[in-house]
């Protein structure tokens, strides 16, 4: 670190490639970077060196130099000037430098969207970074979710179409004061609603990288798209999957379109006969949402009944299987409810007597990446076996939204449904940004042409934590339900299960007694959801609805959360317990605290 005067230091700084750098900061904040290669140089005015290399003594006499005798003018440029001896160093010369610290004036009438300052961008960007770090860093001293203020929601809708840009420094005031502070809140420690990720510090990162290459990743000679199959690479080895160029995969933006391209690719095989799609009312709606989109009918869906632990009977599925078509069999990793695990071995069993007509397809959206733990891997034998495995990284793995992904065991076979005819626009050239030898493009694996770049995010996130930590996450955010579970039991005269806990799913509701009549379960149910929103509204945790059988209203925890403790479930229903009591002292309620008094 070289000071120059009070405001200006230079750092010296040799970068990957041996190239030297200057840097020029003020007041702490870095604001020029000269690279000493050729191109660069001539930025850099400097009187007494012609050549790189004699640039480089020059700098190396510089940091030889006592900082008394360096002399700093600043006006447009700051000229940095200092003795040093000089050839066989038996004379002295002054030897001097100037920075230029005048801004880029654009002569022509064109224009771009970069900044004129780029020195106050970087002090916007500096901005930025600290309160992002800090949002995530002070996360747990605010409330779960706040609601929306009317005068916010005004503000967003009556924006008018901006014709004239304003400063960014404005615009990202709006986001701070408007936008930031009421979210949904599920990087919050106690938001267990739904199935919702928790992103990561690295994640937020990598995507402030991603946005900067803004890279366009459908295939093509650069990085990320080795990046996205080493990472599907990874993946595959993870769930045990055919770790080879015979299965495909690719990244997408969540389980829902993961699904539609499974169920389209499985439709490619059968082409001309008819497919049935076997799940239970368990799965998730995506599956009928893809199966619309595919223009497969109602009749064809076919609703198998599950068992006690609400897994699809496989007896009933073999049953309700017709011979005489075909079949796309749905297993769950993890129903979205009660986190119910199919019996994924006995599925692949199934679809194995009868491979060239049945499809086996696992939603794994939740459960698949539990992979990542030995503890909690073999509850998903079987995953490693399905014809395709649609799943999630932006939940259980943390990767920021959106991340899914779909793997396909017959790789050419996905190819062949997505893979469109040559046209001269995107024709593959001998060389080039898009070669035709070799290269993989991800276009024709998926729907979409022009996709963003989702490998950055992920790979940074697994490098940076490592499975063996997300395994341990995994089993802890199961430990806490187990815990939870637990609480709920020992409350009994006020709380009961609902469902058994096979994974990171609690559904459970207030009770004044067993309900035994319809009545009182209807009031129940009402007094269930009027404690689930004043949970939600209160800001003092999230937990979300789900019905169990026809008619019982649950409120539903789903642990996919890094950040949560267990400690957090003790303060969660002791809070839960007094707006309970509140609840139960206002008239609408009274009728409850009078059937649980006798
Ligand atoms: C079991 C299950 N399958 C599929 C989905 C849909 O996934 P996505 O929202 O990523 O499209 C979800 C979402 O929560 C889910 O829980």
């Amino acid at each position: 670190m070289y000071p120059l005067n009070d405001k200006y230091y230079l750092q010296l700084v040799r970068d990957s490639s041996e190239c030297l750098n200057i840097e020029l900061h003020h007041h702490g904040i870095l604001i020029r970077i000269v690279s000493l290669n050729n191109d660069h140089c001539s930025t850099l005015t400097h009187r007494l060196c012609e050549t790189v290399d004699e640039f480089n003594v020059l700098i190396i006499d510089l940091l030889e130099t006592s900082i008394s005798n360096i002399r700093v003018t600043v006006d447009e440029n700051l000229e940095i000037s200092f003795p040093v001896r000089f050839g066989s160093r038996n004379y002295e010369k002054l030897w001097s430098f100037i920075i230029e610290l005048r801004l880029e004036t654009n002569t022509a009438d064109e224009i771009s969207l970069d900044p004129s300052d780029w020195n106050d961008l970087r002090l916007l960007g500096h901005k930025i970074m600290d309160n992002m770090i800090d949002y995530m860093r002070d996360v747990r001293l605010r409330p779960t979710w706040r609601p929306l203020p009317l005068t916010i929601k005004e503000t967003i809708l009556n924006g008018d179409l901006p014709l004239q840009g304003q400063s960014p420094w404005q615009v990202y005031d709006e986001v701070f004061t408007m936008i930031l502070p009421y979210v949904i809140g599920n990087i919050h420690p106690l938001f267990w609603g739904h199935v919702y990720g928790t992103g990561s510090t690295i994640g937020a990162l990598a995507e402030f990288i991603t946005g900067t290459m803004n890279t366009m990743s459908w295939g093509g000679q650069q990085a990320s798209i080795y990046l996205e199959r080493k990472v599907l690479s990874w993946l595959k080895q993870l769930i045990g999957f055919p770790n080879d160029e015979t299965s495909s995969g690719i990244l997408v933006s969540g389980t829902s379109v993961a699904t539609i391209i499974a169920l389209a690719v499985a439709r490619k095989k059968f082409h001309e006969r008819t497919m049935i799609i076997y799940c239970t009312k368990d799965a998730h709606s995506c599956i009928i949402r893809a199966a619309n989109l595919l223009g497969i009918n109602k009749e064809n869906i076919v609703y198998v009944s599950t068992n006690e632990q609400r897994q699809i009977d496989l007896q009933a599925l073999e049953a309700c299987i017709d011979p005489n078509t075909c079949g796309f069999i749905v297993g769950s990793a993890g129903t979205v409810g009660t986190g119910a695990i199919d019996d994924l071995q006995g599925l692949a069993d199934i679809c194995a007597r009868r491979p060239n007509d049945l499809w086996f397809h696992v939603d794994g959206a939740i459960g698949a990446v539990a992979c990542c733990s030995r503890r909690l891997r073999p509850l998903f034998t079987g995953l490693e076996r399905a014809d395709s495995i649609a799943f999630d990284l932006h939940k259980w793995l943390s990767v920021p939204y959106e991340c899914g992904c779909i793997l396909v065991r017959d790789g050419e076979l996905h190819r062949s449904t997505f893979v469109q005819p040559t046209v001269s626009y995107l024709t593959l050239m001998d060389g080039g940004i898009t070669p035709s030898e070799g290269e993989h493009f991800f276009s024709d694996y998926g729907l979409e042409l022009s996709r963003n770049t989702k490998a950055v995010k992920v790979w940074m996130t697994l490098k940076t934590y490592g499975i063996e930590r997300f395994g341990r996450i995994m089993e802890q955010n199961v430990d806490q339900a187990l815990y939870f579970a637990h609480l709920i039991e020992q409350h009994s005269n006020q709380f009961e299960l609902l469902a058994k806990v096979t994974l990171n799913i609690v559904c459970f509701r207030y009770i004044v007694r067993q309900s035994n009549t319809i009545d009182e379960n209807d009031m129940l149910n009402k007094f269930n959801k009027r404690l689930l929103t004043m949970i939600q509204e209160r800001g003092i945790a999230i937990v979300s609805p789900f019905v169990i059988g026809t008619n019982t209203f649950a409120l539903r925890m789903c642990i996919t959360n890094h950040r949560t403790r267990l400690t957090d479930m003790d303060k969660f229903i002791e809070q839960m317990i007094q707006v309970a009591r509140e609840l139960l002292s206002t008239d609408e309620f009274a009728i409850l605290k009078t059937i649980g008094s006798v």
